[in-house]
Formats: structure tokens, C-alpha cells, sequence
């Protein structure tokens, strides 16, 4: 079965076709560029563009792709944007009229936690940790298409306290990837930010570490200075990082997972996926990765997710775009 995929729900205007849990082709334009002056996603901007980029990033996907007939039209029905989403669920339908196909909505949540797919055998259960700009979850998934969401965060996701550490570190938006490439040069023990750990719950909390930074910031005039800078983001880093994995491997080993996941744009992050790797694999447990491309936002992952849907019953009628879509199971137990 072969799907294409439209992913719309934030600043990455994507395209993809995959046919049975390969990629043919995932084309991804992002936006970066046009939200940076705000420090931040415009919705209004975030839709208009996808209007000017959807047409020739699905022309391409569809040419990277080679020939063949698409069976169904995935597209991101939530959550995420309001706007941005309905460009995407219009261009969805619009194509899957065209084709005589159906047209599949997806949570993109979901489209995370099944990335790891597309390039791992996955062993189930697993728990997934999605980290991303806009989420902080933590799911539980006994199979694909069954799925209980353990936690998230109160406050700030990951990746939103990765955006406003860097602000006060005086760098660019987005500022996961400037603090990444800076912390490799720094001392992760320069600094003692604390590990937040939300005691009794899977539930994550980054405010109190933005917090700390602030404060550490204050008491140390000049700690930017020289190699304070890499220090200090080494010493974050290390934080965040060891704050998600002992959460995570809490969680697996609570629920007796198999495999552990991860997705989203804090995914690509490289801390992050060396110690999920180094504890998750001296714990037991299978970590399955995705490439970074499949851990940011792309519509390869939300292609894969319809198709997991329709190979294992007729296809969900399309719902409306909804930007706090809950993440359900679809399939039985
Ligand atoms: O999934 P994503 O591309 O978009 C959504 O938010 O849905 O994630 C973007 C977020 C931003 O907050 C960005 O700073 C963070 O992911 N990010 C990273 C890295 N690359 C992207 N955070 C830490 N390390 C990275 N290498
Ligand atoms: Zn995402």
C-alpha cells in the first residue's frame, strides 16, 4: 500500500510517500527562517506559507517518489495549529477527491511514536518519549494503534525551555540546535542546575530549571565569558537530558516495556540520544532511535502512522482538524 502523507501542524511544510513502512521519498521545507525575527511561530505566517510551499513540496515528493498509484491521502489532523492544519487537511482531501482515494487523518502524536518504525523493528510494548517544541509526552504504546499517554509536562515543553535557555545565553531561535553544538566543547559539572523529578508522577516540569539558570546568571556576572558560554549549555544539557531519560526508564521498566522511543525535534538533540542509548541499553531495553530527519516534524512519519491504521481495518472517517486532538487508541486489545 502505497500512502502519501501531508504534514502542516506547525512550521515545517512536509510531504511524503512511504509504502509499507519504506520511505520513497520525504521532503520537508522548513520555515526556521521566516519565524526567526519573532523568536517564535507566527500562526498566521506558519499558514500562509504552507499555502505558497504545499504545492511543489508534494510535486516533489511525489517525483522523488517514482511512479506508482497512491492508495490514500494522510494528513496531520492534530494537534498542533489551527490554521496550519487546515491547509494541510484541505490540500489532503482536495488530492484524495482528485485521486478516488480515501483521506486519512492522523494525530500527529501518534506519527511520532511510530517514526522509530520506518527504520527499527520495534518490540512491543514500548514506552516513547515525544519532546518537541510543543510537547513534553510521555506514552506507553502496547502495540501500534494502542496507546496510553503516562505524562507530560505542567508547564514548559523541552523544547520551549531549550528555546528560552538559549535567549538568556544570548543565542539565535531556534535555540535547541545553538546550545547542542555549543555544549560539545563545554563542562557538563561547570554548573549544578537541578533534575526535576515530579515524584509520584510520569509528569516532566522545566520551569524551575529555566528558573535555576536565571538565577545562576544573576549570581555570576560574567559566567557568558570565554568558555562559560559552553559550559553553561553543557551544564543545561546534561540536565534536561538525564531529567527525560531517568523519567523514561522509569516509566519502561513500570510498564515492563520492551523497546524505548523517542520523537521529536528535541529527539535530534545529541546528549539526549547517547545517554537514552547508554542507560536505556545497560537497562535492558531496546532504544530505537530515528534518524533526526525523522525525529522533527516530517510527513514520512504521518504516512506510516495511516498506514499502520488501514492495514488493520477500513479507513476512520476523516475528523475535523483539531489543535488539542487527544492521543486515542484505535486498535482493540
Ligand atoms: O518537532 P519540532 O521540529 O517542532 C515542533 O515543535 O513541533 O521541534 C522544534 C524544537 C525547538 O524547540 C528546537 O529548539 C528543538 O526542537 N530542537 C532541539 C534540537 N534540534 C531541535 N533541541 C535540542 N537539541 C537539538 N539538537
Ligand atoms: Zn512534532
Amino acid at each position: 500500500m502505497r500512502l502519501l502523507g501531508i504534514e502542516t501542524s506547525c512550521d515545517d511544510t512536509s510531504a511524503a510517500v512511504v509504502e509499507d513502512g519504506s520511505v520513497r521519498s520525504n521532503v520537508v521545507s522548513s520555515q526556521t527562517a521566516l519565524h526567526r525575527p519573532f523568536r517564535g511561530v507566527v500562526p498566521e505566517l506558519a499558514s500562509r506559507a504552507h499555502l505558497t510551499n504545499l504545492v511543489p513540496v508534494v510535486t516533489r515528493a511525489l517525483a522523488d517518489a517514482g511512479p506508482g498509484r497512491v492508495d490514500a491521502v494522510a494528513y496531520t489532523r492534530g494537534p498542533g495549529l489551527m490554521g496550519p492544519l487546515l491547509v494541510g487537511k484541505v490540500a489532503a482531501q482536495t488530492l484524495a477527491r482528485l485521486m478516488g482515494v480515501p483521506a486519512v487523518g492522523v494525530n500527529h502524536l501518534e506519527g511520532h511514536v511510530l517514526a522509530a518504525e520506518l527504520e527499527h523493528r520495534v518490540r512491543w510494548p514500548a514506552v516513547a518519549l515525544v519532546v518537541s517544541g510543543g510537547h513534553t509526552d510521555l506514552v506507553l504504546a502496547k502495540a501500534p494503534g494502542r496507546y496510553r499517554v503516562l505524562g507530560r509536562t505542567r508547564d514548559d515543553a523541552a523544547g520551549e525551555a531549550y528555546d528560552k535557555v538559549a535567549r538568556l545565553f544570548g543565542l539565535g531561535y531556534p535555540g535547541g540546535p545553538e546550545i547542542d553544538r555549543l555544549a560539545e566543547s563545554g563542562d557538563p559539572r561547570a554548573a549544578a542546575f537541578p533534575r526535576p523529578t515530579m515524584p509520584g508522577t510520569w509528569d516532566f516540569s522545566f520551569s524551575g530549571l529555566k528558573t535555576a539558570v536565571l538565577y545562576h546568571l544573576r549570581d555570576h556576572p560574567g559566567a557568558l565569558k570565554g568558555r562559560g558560554r559552553a559550559d553553561l549549555c553543557a551544564s543545561f544539557q546534561e540536565a534536561v537530558a538525564e531529567t527525560l531519560v531517568e523519567k523514561t526508564l522509569a516509566a519502561a521498566r513500570a510498564s515492563r516495556a520492551k523497546d524505548v522511543l523517542i520523537g521529536g525535534g528535541v529527539a535530534a538533540n545529541s546528549r539526549l540520544r547517547a545517554l537514552m542509548t547508554q542507560r536505556g541499553e545497560a537497562a535492558g531495553f531496546g532504544v530505537r532511535l530515528p534518524a533526526r530527519a525523522l525525529c522533527t516534524d516530517n510527513a514520512a512519519m504521518i504516512a506510516h502512522a495511516a498506514w499502520r491504521r488501514l492495514s488493520a481495518g477500513p479507513a476512520p472517517r476523516a475528523g475535523r482538524a483539531d489543535p488539542s486532538l487527544p492521543l486515542r487508541s484505535w486498535a482493540r486489545a
